[in-house]
């Protein structure tokens, strides 16, 4: 009896034909002549199977191909949307890295206005992240924050040599008071030399004619608002925006709205929270007192004050998940925090991911060693690659209700596709380093222009804070073993057209897998492995390419 549950538990796990189990269909001569569907299904197989066949071996994304399947999805009607956690919905399943050379503010409100979302890195000082966090979620698109204003002491002359030391292409200027109230409007006609000697209050529209509006009455969309005003008032090119003591608070451009209504039409829609902020997360890291223990009340207050301004993810990001300290952070955020989601990792095991879970995150972070600038499994001989790693995690996931976020190794769209047939969304890092919105400056080698990449377990990022990620004391680091390099990323294309090229070939991906969403994704898709010889054949070849092809086409 026992025997005969064993035989029977045990061919539960081969991959079927109808029947009959994969292996013994495929000994036996007297199979009768497959159906075409079977033929597929022998070939091209689900994830359950796939990846059980494959057990013992880890496999990356290059390791595998998708398989087309019968479709009558448009891939421009493909739909994005994911629910990382309860209340928090993506409409791009994109993410970028909570790292010192990726993300700050700039980065997170580019990712968010693309429907995705940026994890501020937490590199910095408590009370620097907690202005990166506010800057994302006081963003209004096409609302100049800090609109260059002359004031009523200047000369034209003064105003002309501005003009011409900081290339503006502008010449209207909101003229103000030491204290940034409004007393009037410097308009552009007025702007030239031969008024040179003259001062700007002599030649500025005065307070009473400027067309204004409060802040507070910006509503849920103040793109709109702008708009409306723009349509109502013939003739005014901007409108500048007050508080209710009139300070200057901003400016709207009638060309930046106009060129913002054209593309709503076309772009993602903007990842935003119930009061019409865009999202944003925050990367945490729970501090320890000397004693080594979990400075509990210096977590709690950090974590209220990412609250307090906004915050709607967190992320416990560390090199190892699975820890009795990370279980601990995590537990803490929960208890005082329990409708805040939580992102953590990272782990590449389906215990990590079910203690993870039993600890309170929403979204478990999958990935040991697969990132562009990873050492981990050069250093310490650790890490798996990555799709198995997802497989592996994503039963767990299944079982424990938490989504699993892809991060480290996407280096291509199809990547981003292989990576969501068994996650909810990726994290990147070194596709966007390379963007004009990531931190730090652009330098010139040989006539290349590129910024800076490095991993948090490079030395010169544990060192600027990122040790403890990486299970080291800050003043530790340097003698340790770094688990990241240095890098450098030529300079790209900003942010939008970079995801556009990468929701692109998600969408591709989606219409040849005949998936209208990401759920439909992951159940449609059907897996192939391939050899070195399929890999040379899966990129141009045997040409000379003319123009060489990026991860953002
Ligand atoms: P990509 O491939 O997008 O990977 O550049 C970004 C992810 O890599 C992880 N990361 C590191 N992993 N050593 C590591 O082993 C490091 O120094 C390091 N820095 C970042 C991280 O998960 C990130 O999202």
């Amino acid at each position: 009896m026992a025997r005969e549950r064993r035989q029977s538990q045990g061919a539960s796990f081969l991959p079927c034909i109808g029947n009959v189990p994969f292996s013994q269909s495929l000994m036996d001569a007297q199979t009768p002549l497959l159906k075409p569907s079977e033929w597929d299904s022998l070939f091209y197989r689900s994830a359950e199977d796939f990846f059980r066949s494959h057990a013992g071996v880890s496999l990356t994304y290059d390791d595998v191909s998708l398989a087309t399947l019968y479709s009558e999805v448009l891939p421009r009607e493909a739909n994005f949307e994911t629910a990382l956690a309860p209340g928090l919905t993506l409409h791009l399943p994109i993410v970028s890295a909570d790292m010192d050379t990726v993300t700050e503010s700039r980065m997170a409100i580019a990712l968010a206005l693309n429907g995705g979302l940026g994890l501020i890195h937490y590199n910095m000082s408590p009370r620097q992240q907690l202005s990166e966090v506010s800057r994302v979620k006081n963003h209004v698109h096409g609302l100049i924050r800090e609109p260059i204003k002359v004031s009523p002491e200047q000369k034209i002359g003064d105003v002309l040599k501005v003009i011409e030391e900081k290339k503006f292409t502008f010449s209207t200027f909101p003229v103000v008071d030491s204290s940034d109230k409004l007393l009037g409007l410097l308009p552009g006609h007025c702007v030239r030399a031969r008024f040179a000697a003259r001062g700007v209050t002599e030649a500025m529209v005065s307070r009473a004619g400027v067309l204004t509006i409060r802040e507070s009455e910006l509503g849920d969309d103040p793109i709109a608002r702008a708009d409306a005003f723009f349509t109502d008032h013939i003739g005014i090119h901007k409108l500048l925006v007050v508080d209710d003591m009139d300070h200057l608070r901003g400016l709207f451009t009638l060309s930046d709205i106009e060129r913002i209504t054209q593309e709503r039409s076309l772009q993602t829609k903007p990842a935003r929270d119930g009061k019409f902020r865009l999202l944003c997360g925050a990367a945490v890291a729970a501090p320890r007192t000397t004693s080594g223990d979990l400075d509990r009340a210096a977590f709690t207050s950090h974590l209220e004050a990412l609250v307090e301004r906004g915050a709607d993810i967190v992320a416990v990001s560390t090199a190892h998940g699975h820890t009795q300290g990370v279980g601990e952070a995590v537990q803490q955020i929960r208890a005082a925090f329990p409708d805040l989601p939580i992102i953590a990792g990272n782990v590449t095991s389906a215990a990590g991911v079910e203690f993870l879970a039993r600890c309170g995150a929403n979204a478990i972070k999958v990935g040991q060693g697969p990132g562009s600038i990873c050492t981990t499994r050069v250093v310490a001989g650790v890490g798996i690659p990555q799709l198995t790693a997802l497989f592996v995690c994503s039963r767990a996931a299944e079982a424990c209700g938490v989504t699993l976020v892809a991060d480290g190794g996407i280096a291509k769209s199809g990547d981003i596709v292989k990576a969501l047939t068994l996650s909810h969304a990726v994290i990147c890092g070194s596709l966007l380093a390379g963007c004009p919105e990531a931190p730090g400056n652009i330098m010139e080698i040989n006539g290349k222009f590129y910024k800076q990449y490095r991993g948090m377990g490079s030395h010169a990022a544990m060192k600027a804070g990122s040790a403890a990620r990486y299970g080291h004391g800050k003043d530790t680091a340097l003698k340790s073993a770094a688990e990241g390099v240095e890098a450098l990323k030529e300079v790209s294309a900003p942010v939008d057209s970079v995801l556009a090229q990468l929701a692109g070939g998600l969408q591709s991906g989606m219409g040849y897998l005949g998936a209208p969403d990401l759920p439909a994704l992951r159940a449609n898709a059907r897996f192939t492995r391939i050899t070195t010889a399929g890999l040379r054949e899966s990129a141009p070849h045997d040409i000379i390419e003319v123009k060489a092809t990026t991860s953002e086409n």
